[in-house]
């Protein structure tokens, strides 16, 4: 398609608030210094040890660790602060709280404070930075409760179904923008001559049926039964209760397993498990699961803890973990339904056997 015919970020933008005459333009000059943030982060991460931005944060002083106790990389603290740096200033903003900082970030005294409330994880998946594997950021907007005092921790405990907006910038061979506030998904390739976003994905469905899972599976050991009989059912392929073969992938990056299941479909679990008792799950609610969460909804999948829709949990707390199913419907909703089965292995009647009346 000819540079002509396509719409850039801001003309989609600005085209969506014509349909609202009462918008002011506040969430849209938002949206774009969030995108500039992410065209920021993607030129550094390119550049890799080109600019001497590999490895961990602080390194000569041992290492700095986040609040979440994981070593941070220089691009977490850079990305974080690009993040900030670029989007403090517009007064749209009542308070921020990211993944690299331990407490809400507040609007410096110098700046308006507006309405909205920015979460975000600066670099997902950047324990693959090293190994030049796709990562990206994730974000999320939320209404503050009210402007112009600092926000509090609760201020942000507001459940996923409540987001204003949501999406992520993916670092892979193209950098892309997938972005939703509440009407559909879209997705925007980086022109990297014209550094503007280009819309190319118009309106994602993710298909409703998949073949292909993806999973840590060194941590079954600690799973539930749910989880388990779920992958054991996927594992035995043609010959078992599923009836067909399905492939696995692990990226070790959610947003890039993320972005693959929004294009041709897929389960992605990172489940409630036994390994800490500390951590219910591996991922952050506010900035991994929500906004993901509302992602996949809006492309006609779901996204849920296993045993209730993510977007509807409450969070209790900013950097709050928890289980994590998304992806096509069909699968994640088959996964939810053996999270209601009363256990079966503990039942050892022969009607929930492989097989059985029961099973589908
Ligand atoms: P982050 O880099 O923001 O800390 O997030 C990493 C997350 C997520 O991207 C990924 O799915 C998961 O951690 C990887 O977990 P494993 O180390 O268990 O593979
Ligand atoms: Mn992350
Ligand atoms: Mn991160």
């Amino acid at each position: 398609m000819p540079l002509s015919k396509r719409t850039t970020l801001t003309q989609f933008l600005i085209e969506e608030r014509r349909r609202f005459p009462d918008a002011s333009g506040d969430f849209n000059a938002l949206i774009l210094d969030v995108a500039l943030a992410c065209k920021a982060i993607a030129r550094t991460v390119a550049f890799g040890e080109l600019g001497g931005v590999l490895g961990n944060h602080a390194a000569d002083a041992g290492g700095s660790v986040n609040v979440q106790g994981e070593t941070q990389k220089k691009l977490d603290v850079l990305s974080n602060d690009v993040f900030i740096r670029l989007t403090e200033w517009g007064g749209h903003l009542a308070g921020m709280a990211s993944e690299e900082m331990d407490l809400p970030y507040q609007i410096p005294g110098k700046y308006p404070r507006g309405k909205y409330l920015l979460v975000f994880d600066p670099l997902d998946g950047s324990s693959n930075i090293d190994v030049n594997v796709s990562v990206g950021s994730i974000f999320s907007v939320l209404r503050a409760p009210e402007s112009g005092r600092d926000m509090a921790e609760a201020d942000f405990f507001q459940p996923g179904a409540q987001q204003v907006a949501a999406g992520y910038a993916l670092y892979g061979p193209t950098t892309m923008l997938i972005l939703t506030v509440g009407n559909g998904v879209n997705g925007f390739t980086l022109d990297p001559n014209l550094g503007e976003f280009m819309l190319t994905h118009p309106q994602l469905k993710i298909p409703q049926d998949t073949q292909e899972f993806a999973i840590n599976a060194s941590n079954s050991r600690f799973w539930e039964p749910p989880v388990k009989r779920y992958v054991d059912e996927c594992l035995a392929g043609k010959t078992g209760v599923r009836g067909k073969d399905f492939n696995m992938r692990w990226i070790a990056s959610m947003v890039a397993e993320a972005h693959r299941i929004l294009m041709r479909g897929g389960v992605f679990l990172y489940p409630r498990d036994s390994k800490d008792a500390a951590k219910p799950g591996r991922l952050r609610l506010l900035y991994e699961a929500n906004p993901v969460g509302f992602i996949m909804e809006q492309a006609g999948g779901r996204a849920s803890t296993g045993s209730q829709p993510v977007l509807g949990v409450v969070p209790t707390s900013l950097h709050q973990r928890i289980g994590l199913v998304f992806g096509s419907k069909n699968e994640v909703e088959r996964i939810e339904r053996y999270h209601a089965e009363p256990a079966r292995q503990e039942s050892g009647t022969p009607l929930f056997a492989e097989r059985s009346l029961f099973r589908n």
